[in-house]
């Protein structure tokens, strides 16, 4: 079978959520049209992109089945519109005691797991599912039929929290079913990735060293969560502050590391027997998927792939929603590696992985970088104003929101310093744990989002590197 459409990273999928502040957070609390379209997505992702059959798998083996964040979803959501209206819950009530929490134990140790909601002996059927979901959908939608999802600001809080929080699981979601055997692709065009691959490889720039500046900034939205007052916007407990940081002058590599890089320093530490979790080995003369496979031409002149590196990556598919896709067409993607990988990866290097405060510091740089070379925008500051675009950046060119529904290559970008969410569609790893930060509160909404404070290298994430 053929590709059905040119590789084109700028193509826009029809599901593609905004990426400038005003269209994408013009208010704090998401407006009707906004749900609509996080619920086209959401159905999109859960019921068009693995089978039904599929739901009750268990593609990470320490949480959950599938099955379980259809109804945690509307659940979580349902909660906090009873509390914020005070009127009763959303029938069968008892979705609360099976739905409310799922489960993230600590990796190392299984046993070490926060509180969580009782695991029934059988989930509820799907159809009853999606009912209960329908009707707190309807309930969401009164609330704007009437207005009191603009004039209620803790009834405005609550949709805030749901509609966020929806789109959190987007991610994870989609991060289980690419780690399932049956996840299907979404209803678009199959993108080129042998096109994608050779304009790449064609692009490839050598991933030079910025210095970054030694800044002092603040991190942190000034949410005291009252909602008797004030028309701010929303945060998350680990989101507010605002709180000020001092950060040192240091050297940041432009660009992620790439899938080729990291295949290189495989093979050269002897290590081809610790692949990614979304790599999976090829059995020899199998074929894995209708794209054609690039041959050694496709790396470029800049990269001295030798022959071990060659077969190694020969070998190899990476694990996409449209099915296993050669990684020979995935070099120039960022590499997504746990933890303890990226900072092995990073010491092999000589260099290592830059904190939290360094990492806002690259992203604050570029944005400075932007206003400095924009006549349209250098008379505006990075102090906090109406619009916040001091925090709601313009993600225009980055390969987030649906833009894309694979990652997207990253090499062109060497001669230049990447900044937030400019990753090729990966999050990016810090040195920094998962704690307090300055006058942290646990939200009173919500206590246990961040109050059980758990680090654990159970996320996969793409690995900038400083020094
Ligand atoms: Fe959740």
């Amino acid at each position: 079978m053929k590709p059905h459409s040119p590789a084109n990273p700028a193509q826009l999928s029809q599901y593609a959520f905004p990426s400038k502040p005003k269209n994408y957070a013009p208010e704090p609390v998401p407006s009707l049209e906004e749900w609509q379209k996080l619920w086209t997505a959401w159905e999109l992702v859960t019921l068009k992109m693995i089978p039904k059959e599929a739901l009750h798998e268990k593609p990470i083996p320490l949480r959950n089945p599938l099955i379980f964040y259809l109804g945690h979803i509307p659940t979580f959501e349902d909660i906090h519109l009873a509390r914020a209206t005070r009127e009763p819950p959303t029938e069968p009530g008892y979705y609360q005691r099976i739905f409310e929490r799922g489960i993230d134990p600590d990796v190392d140790d299984p046993t070490n797991c926060h509180d969580h909601s009782e695991t029934p002996d059988t989930w509820p059927e799907l159809h009853a599912i999606l009912g209960y979901r329908e009707k707190v959908c309807k309930r969401i939608t009164a609330l704007y039929d009437s207005g009191r999802a603009w004039s209620d600001r803790t009834i405005g809080r609550a949709l805030w929290i749901g509609f966020e929080h929806e789109g959190l699981h987007l991610e994870t979601f989609l991060w289980m079913s690419i780690l399932s055997p049956n996840v299907l692709p979404p209803p678009i065009p199959r993108p080129d990735f042998v096109s994608m691959a050779e304009k790449a490889a064609r692009e490839r720039v050598e991933n030079k060293w910025f210095n970054i500046a030694p800044r002092t900034f603040s991190i942190g939205i000034d949410d005291p969560e009252d909602d008797t007052k004030g028309n701010g916007f929303f945060a998350w407990d680990n989101e507010r502050g605002p709180y000020d940081v001092s950060a040192h002058g240091f050297e940041a590599q432009a660009r992620p590391v790439s899938i080729g890089e990291y295949a290189t320093y495989l093979v050269k530490t002897s290590q081809t027997d610790r692949i990614p979790l979304s790599w999976t080995r090829r059995d020899a003369g199998s074929a894995y998927c209708s794209d054609e496979i690039v041959s050694n031409g496709s790396h470029g002149d800049d990269v001295d792939v030798d022959v071990d590196v060659q077969k190694f990556i020969d070998g190899l598919t990476i694990k996409t929603v449209f099915g296993p896709v050669p990684l020979n067409l995935a070099l120039d993607w960022p590499v997504y590696i746990s933890y303890n990988d990226a900072t092995a990866y990073a010491d092999w290097e000589g260099a290592r992985i830059p904190t939290l405060h360094e990492a806002r510091s690259i992203h604050r740089q570029v944005e400075e970088e932007k206003i400095a070379a924009d006549d349209e925008i250098r008379n505006k500051t990075l102090t906090p104003g109406v619009s916040r675009e001091d925090i709601y950046i313009d993600l225009t060119g980055c390969n987030v929101g649906f833009q894309n529904f694979h990652p997207t290559p990253v090499t062109q970008n060497g001669n230049r310093l990447c900044g937030q969410s400019d990753m090729g569609g990966a999050y990016e790893w810090t040195s920094s744990l998962f704690e307090p930060q300055p006058g942290f509160k646990p939200m009173d909404i919500y206590p246990g989002y961040s109050g059980e404070l758990i680090t654990s290298d159970s996320f996969i994430d793409c690995v900038c590197i400083v020094h």
